[in-house]
């Protein structure tokens, strides 16, 4: 597949597990805007106590900050994979401006699974994977397969952030199923499916 494509869906509908397995297989960058803000948070930066505040209490970080941190790393890029990006329709007219998606994949889970998967997450601070208690388990002792480190939870996996995170991903983000419906280039899948199954009928519908 050419051109960029995006990732949508609700926290915890399994964009980043897909999103590490595309872009190996399939050659995208992958630009993962909440890791990018993490990272920002984790060095200091003025970005990252910028957003620090929203991202704590599961609220969007303001769209001219978020398209300014995209718009600078995709410059001149040709296959970019967007996970968690776009997330408002401001976004996702902002982006039409700098780099037009080719396809859009939304994953579409119900509100109860993500709480319980996200209650049950985990992850690896050194190499980025991802764990679930539930349904990708780690090994006995909590700790990662690749690099042994200590996994851990998430700031904003509480079970209050959890839920206010949903409620504007429904608010903000919801709308651009239909906003990328009617420029013919959404596809659904199905998120509640093993990972998986997941992968395949995606690949199966990038194809
Ligand atoms: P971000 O990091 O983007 O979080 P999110 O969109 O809420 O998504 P998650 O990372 O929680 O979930 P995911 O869909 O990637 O699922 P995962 O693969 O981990 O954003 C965090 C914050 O940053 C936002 O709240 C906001 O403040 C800010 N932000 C980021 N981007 C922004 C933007 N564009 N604009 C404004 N603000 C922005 O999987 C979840 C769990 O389920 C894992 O444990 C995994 O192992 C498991 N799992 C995955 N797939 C399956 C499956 N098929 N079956 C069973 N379990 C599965």
């Amino acid at each position: 597949m050419s051109g960029h494509l995006v990732l949508l869906g609700p926290p915890g509908a399994g964009k980043g597990t897909l999103a590490k397995r595309l872009s190996q297989e399939l050659g995208f960058l992958h630009l993962s805007t909440g890791d990018v803000l993490r990272a920002e948070v984790a060095q200091g930066t003025e970005l990252g106590r910028q957003a620090k505040e929203y991202m704590d209490r599961g609220e969007l970080v303001p769209d001219e900050l978020i398209l300014a941190m995209v718009r600078s790393r995709v410059a001149g890029e040709k296959k970019v994979l967007f996970d968690g990006f776009p997330r408002t329709l401001a976004q996702a007219r902002g982006l039409e401006e700098f780099a037009p998606v080719s396809r859009v994949v939304f994953l579409s889970l119900a509100r109860e699974e993500v709480i319980r998967r996200l209650s049950s997450r985990r992850v690896c601070l050194q190499c980025g994977a991802l764990y679930n208690l539930l349904t990708q388990r780690p090994r006995e002792d909590e700790r990662c397969d690749h690099c042994g480190v200590k996994l851990v939870q998430r700031d904003d996996d509480k079970p209050e952030v959890i839920a206010r995170r949903y409620d504007v991903y429904e608010r903000e983000s919801a709308p651009l199923v239909d906003f990328y419906r009617a420029r013919g280039l959404l596809v659904e899948v199905d998120a509640s499916l093993p990972p998986e199954e997941v992968y395949q009928r995606v690949r199966r519908a990038l194809s």
